[in-house]
């Protein structure tokens, strides 16, 4: 017994004074891991029976792979918290980061929630065979990953950019937990349609089975989903928490706005969703949205889509408490006031957290990865707790 935990302690002591189990070192026997004790329990929640004349046969569908974790001395906090990947990477990313920090779910964990970890419909561990539905694509090459997440400040594509210094490592191929980040992107499908329609319904089925009001955080294009769940079970979800939300009114943008094509592109046809909400007055097709650009494009600060006046109101959407959370030196700093000033318009009542207001600089686009995640995690708990 204690031979045993000699060799424990010394493995570690080891461990720190020669860093190797810094990264994926970390995957040695040797190492211990920095991990809270917890429990997990896996679940695949939603879909349906497909029959594929292909296969003579059917397959199921459309659902949603769900992991479950709570500490190992029973969760404390009433609402559990949904944690939606954007698709770049899989839910697997909330776990812990590329240099094997804690991730996101142990610190909500490790503070007495129960967590859900999602992978959204047709990708990583909910993958689909149905090739007609769900045709994919590559998420995220070297170049994009480099120009827009890890080290935007060596382009410079927007002003903000030269205060990028929270991505650990250098942000470019080769640094190791770079490496380890391009390790962990997984393909996505092109077909939005039919995933915001799976998501949106397998999402809603998880939250009523958890059968407990949950607040969501979602990560970028994540956001979606939870716009489209507030649209379908409002009832169900405590709070929507969204960290740089990538359903940017009707456009992508990216980078240079300087740039037709390659700075934005037309996506969205409902303004937040591909896909139709509830709008009052109501809709029957998205292309009877009235839309008008508001604001000069510069690189530093984006122009918008609006409704023309009057707008048309997201009454669901407008239940849901909604929080954004924009990095001081993210693409995201050039234009989430395009998304929190549609919901605005339409209704809906809305947080923004600038972190670079409330002293936390040098953020990119993966705050829950970047080197203060952990600070941040803090940022979104407070806001829970007033909300
Ligand atoms: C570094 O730590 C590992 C794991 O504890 C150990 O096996 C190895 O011998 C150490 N290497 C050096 C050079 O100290
Ligand atoms: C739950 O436990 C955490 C950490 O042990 C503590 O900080 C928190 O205040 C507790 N929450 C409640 C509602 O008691
Ligand atoms: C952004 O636009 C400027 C001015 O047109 C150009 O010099 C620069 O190369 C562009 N950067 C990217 C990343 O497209
Ligand atoms: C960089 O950060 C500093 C300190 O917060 C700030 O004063 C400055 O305006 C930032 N630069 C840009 C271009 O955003
Ligand atoms: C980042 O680190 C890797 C590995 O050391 C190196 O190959 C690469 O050139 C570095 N990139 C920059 C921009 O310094
Ligand atoms: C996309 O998904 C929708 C809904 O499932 C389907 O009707 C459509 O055929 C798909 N389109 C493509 C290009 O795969
Ligand atoms: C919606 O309107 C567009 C533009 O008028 C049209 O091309 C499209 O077929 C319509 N979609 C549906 C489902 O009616
Ligand atoms: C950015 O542009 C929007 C319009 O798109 C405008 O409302 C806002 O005041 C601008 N912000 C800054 C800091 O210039």
């Amino acid at each position: 017994m204690h031979w045993s935990s000699l060799i424990l302690t010394f493995g570690a002591a080891a461990a720190v004074s020669n860093h190797s189990c810094i990264g994926t070192k970390a995957v040695s026997a040797n190492c211990q891991s920095s991990e809270n004790a917890m429990v997990r329990d896996f679940f695949y929640i939603g879909g349906e029976y497909v029959y594929e004349s292909a296969y003579s046969s059917s397959i199921y569908s459309d659902q949603m792979y769900v992991e479950k974790l709570v500490r190992a001395t029973g969760a404390n906090e009433t609402n559990p918290i949904v944690l939606i990947n954007a698709g770049v990477p899989s839910g697997a990313a909330w776990l812990n980061t590329p240099d094997n920090r804690k991730g996101w779910a142990s610190y909500f964990v490790e503070k007495g929630y129960i967590v859900y970890i999602v992978d959204i419909t047709s990708v990583a561990r909910s993958s689909q065979e149905q090739i007609a539905i769900y045709p994919m694509k590559i998420a995220s090459t070297v170049t994009i990953t480099e120009d827009d997440y890890t080290a935007p400040q060596l382009i410079d594509p927007y002003p903000q950019s030269v205060n990028h210094t929270q991505w650990p490592g250098n942000g470019t191929q080769g640094d190791p937990y770079f490496d380890a980040f391009m390790a962990a992107m997984i393909p996505l499908t092109s077909n939005t349609t039919s995933q915001e329609l799976s998501m949106r319904s397998a999402g809603c089925t998880l939250l009523s089975m958890i059968g407990i009001e949950s607040y969501i955080i979602s990560h970028s294009a994540g956001a979606t989903y939870p716009t489209l769940m507030s649209d379908q079970c409002p009832d169900l979800i405590k709070g929507n928490i969204n960290l740089e939300p990538g359903n940017t009114p009707f456009q992508n943008l990216v980078g240079n706005s300087t740039v037709p094509a390659v700075g934005y592109s037309a996506a969205r046809a409902c303004g937040l969703t591909a896909t139709l909400v509830e709008y009052d007055p109501p809709i029957t097709n998205c292309s009877q949205l009235e839309t008008v650009v508001v604001g000069v494009d510069t690189p530093g600060n984006r122009s918008c889509y609006m409704q023309t006046s009057p707008a048309r109101q997201l009454p669901n959407i407008a239940k849901v408490p909604y929080v954004a959370i924009t990095g001081a030196a993210s693409p995201h700093i050039t234009y989430d006031h395009c998304t929190i000033a549609y919901l605005n318009q339409a209704g809906v009542a809305t947080d923004w957290i600038k972190l670079g207001d409330i002293g936390i600089e040098g953020n990119g686009h993966f705050l829950y990865l970047e080197k203060n995640n952990l600070v941040i995690a803090g940022v979104v708990k407070q806001w829970i707790k007033e909300n």
